[in-house]
């Protein structure tokens, strides 16, 4: 069986987590159930780095022993994962005795071998950074990271010959090009190691100055160099050297880092593994920045973006989602709140939601909600199905290499093919000329392939991709899924099976409310349902409080609201009205044996496609008449300000005629 070994960084606990550490965490968790969906034994590995002066500084200014520290803010880590739906295998410490002791196991090993010595040295030290500079790596004689002067230190330390791997380290790389990507970083690297003589690297920390650290197994007046202990975790957590994990998965290792640690990680963590006798890992992958706005984020200008907010508005699939289609992999990318609200509304509630909701509001219709059996393929249908394997082939190739944005696009390619066969097809009409056989094809085709997403989508939304099989009569099982076979496998969706009445897994999203200031007080209307001037007549709030204490003008007995059947509904289909332009045919399910046709007065606000799929508050017992000859049988409701016309729709899903009280 083949096997997949993932790893995030592991974070510094000296602050809390934020979106770049969330976005980590999903991009690695997505590639680890990306890979077994594909049948691999995966193993995914986070946790935290709590060594070095940044940990013993924060410690000190939180006036807390550094390891009371590193206890807490770790613990707010390893509650990210969980948060972020992200099941990783293993969460590690630095600080967990395991650890400490192969990483004195290592040095031990290292200096045996005689790859690490003694000597004095004398160097510009960034302690942001924990690392000395060399003069020629100053900027204006500034840290180039933190854009402050760092101070000469001149002392005794432990070093490790990383100069003696440079020329290996070269070959390596360019004959293995997986081994740094995307391709601009490896040769960023390339360029580094081929620019001048790489240095032998400082390991050690004397007592004297720091004592938050692993003692050297060698030499107990010094502790390691945070970065040679931290880069050890990757094979720590696995039992390095006689574990049974280690020889599963360090062969299959696969880390994920953002820009920031490239160097570490492609030049001194290979040289180390070489030094140690360890073979190199098998690939480092190298994301790009989030930025707010285009700015970095930082607590002093207070942009930071806190993971657990979005989750808490936007849901924890749609959160995923949107970083992992809106980062292409390897550029940095910038986070908005209206580019997620943009982005959840247009793919999730548009397309995907719209599809779900369309069509098993269908399948109810028209086959007592029971997949129907597929009669003989036409031209289309193969056409679709041709479309379908590529965008799943399209999805797979990118989502084995990281590009989880490119890979999104591809299957949204499917997805949005789908609705527009569903509109080329038209099932209504199939329905209404009663041609079962050709409906129950177009259906089974379209459920098939919902099948198909909702299955690729696993990696990127686990809980919304069961829900959607759920939904479609076919519960989530691992183990039965065979996606390498999915772009071309045929007929997995059986005939006969119940699926679920809607879907609402994606309603539209807003923004949060602006500060209450700003905000326009909306009014609750009653759309048109005739010919001009038969507007309902509107109140607003404050003509109310102005009105005589017996109410306002027209107010109606608390018996008299009683009387209003108000109900909720799903749009099926929604068509301009063929002699009116105002006007919209829209069919609704609201849990009634028969959809209702309402004409509504909502065709310079919605587009037909906007409104099909949404669930929709209606007057179900409005008397039926007849607007420009057809028949409508209640009204649809809508909010409105000055600008904008919202649908009235329940804050979450809603059995179709479920009533509003
Ligand atoms: N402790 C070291 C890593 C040691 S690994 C052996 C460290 N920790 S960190 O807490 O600073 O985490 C850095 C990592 O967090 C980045 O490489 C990236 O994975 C994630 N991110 C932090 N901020 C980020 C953004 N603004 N954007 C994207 N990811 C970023 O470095």
């Amino acid at each position: 069986m083949s096997r997949f070994f993932v790893t995030t960084p592991i974070f510094y606990v000296n602050a809390k987590p934020h979106l770049g550490h969330a976005f980590t965490t999903i991009l690695a968790d997505s590639v680890s159930r990306f890979h077994a969906l594909m049948g691999e034994e995966t193993y995914f590995l986070t946790g935290t780095d709590e060594h070095g002066d940044k940990i013993a500084k924060a410690s000190e200014a939180a006036g807390q022993s550094p390891k009371e520290y590193a206890d807490q803010i770790s613990g707010l880590f390893r509650a990210l994962a969980p948060m972020l739906g992200a099941k990783p295998n293993q969460f590690i410490r630095t600080t967990d005795a395991d650890h400490i002791k192969t990483v004195q196991k290592v040095l031990q090993k290292v200096y045996e071998a005689g790859d690490i010595y003694f000597g004095e040295y004398g160097g510009h030290y960034c302690f942001g950074c924990e690392r000395f500079y060399t003069e020629k790596e100053l900027v204006d004689g500034m840290c180039p990271d933190h854009k402050t002067k760092p101070e000469y230190i001149s002392e005794k330390n432990y070093f490790f010959r990383m100069s003696k791997y440079q020329k290996w380290l070269i070959e390596y790389i360019n004959e293995h090009p997986e081994f740094i990507r995307p391709a601009r970083y490896r040769n960023e690297v390339l360029s580094l190691l081929e620019s001048g003589a790489l240095e032998d690297l400082c390991i050690s920390r004397p007592k004297s100055r720091l004592t938050w650290g692993i003692e050297l197994p060698f030499d107990p007046d010094f502790v390691c160099y945070v970065w040679f202990d931290a880069l050890l975790n990757y094979v720590s957590a696995l039992n390095y050297p006689r574990g049974e994990r280690f020889k599963k998965f360090w062969p299959v290792a696969n880390h994920i880092v953002a820009k920031d640690i490239l160097k570490p990680h492609a030049v001194f963590w290979p040289t180390m593994l070489k030094a140690a006798g360890l073979q190199p890992y098998q690939s480092l992958n190298v994301h790009g920045y989030w930025l707010v706005r285009d700015t970095k984020m930082s607590k002093s200008i207070g942009n930071v973006v806190e993971p657990k907010r979005m989750v808490d508005t936007y849901g924890v699939s749609a959160f995923r989602y949107f970083l992992l289609r809106e980062m292409a992999f390897g550029s940095d990318a910038s986070f908005t709140e209206d580019a997620l609200v943009g982005r959840l509304n247009a793919d999730l509630a548009n397309d995907l939601g719209n599809l779900f909701n369309r069509a098993l509001a269908m399948t109810h219709k028209y086959f007592d909600g029971k997949v129907p059996s597929p009669d003989k393929e036409f031209q289309e249908d193969a056409e679709l199905k041709h479309l379908g394997l590529e965008a799943m082939q399209g999805f797979q190739a990118n989502f084995g290499e990281f590009r989880t944005s490119r890979a999104l696009e591809s299957l949204w390619d499917l997805v949005r093919a789908l609705n527009k066969y569903i509109d080329q097809t038209a099932p209504w009409t199939l329905y209404k000329n009663k041609q079962t056989a050709r409906l129950g094809t177009v259906m089974y085709v379209v459920l098939e392939h919902m099948r198909k997403v909702a299955v690729h989508l696993w990696p990127v939304m686990p809980e919304a991709s069961e829900k959607m099989l759920a939904q479609l009569g076919m519960p989530f099982e691992l183990e039965k899924v065979m996606l390498p076979k999915e772009p071309e496998v045929w007929g997995v969706l059986e005939s006969g099976v119940a699926v679920a009445p809607t879907s609402n897994l994606f309603p539209r999203v807003e923004l949060p409310e602006p500060a209450p200031a700003a905000r326009k007080e909306p009014v609750a209307e009653a759309t048109k349902t005739g010919a001009s001037g038969e507007k309902a007549e509107k109140t607003t709030p404050k003509a109310a409080a102005a009105a005589a204490p017996a109410g306002p003008a027209g107010s109606v007995e608390f018996a008299d609201f009683q009387k209003l059947d108000l109900r909720v509904g799903t749009v099926l289909s929604a068509a301009k009205h063929p002699d009116a332009d105002k006007l919209l045919v829209v069919q609704v399910a609201l849990g009634e044996p028969e959809p209702r046709q309402i004409v509504a007065g909502l065709a310079d606000r919605f587009s037909p496609e906007e409104l099909t799929g949404k669930q929709v508050v209606v007057v179900a017992n409005l008397a039926p008449r007849k607007l420009r000859g057809l028949v409508s049988q209640g009204m649809i409701l809508v909010a409105k300000d000055a600008e904008v016309t919202r649908l009235l729709t329940a804050a979450g899903m809603v059995d179709d005629g479920g009533k509003v009280a």
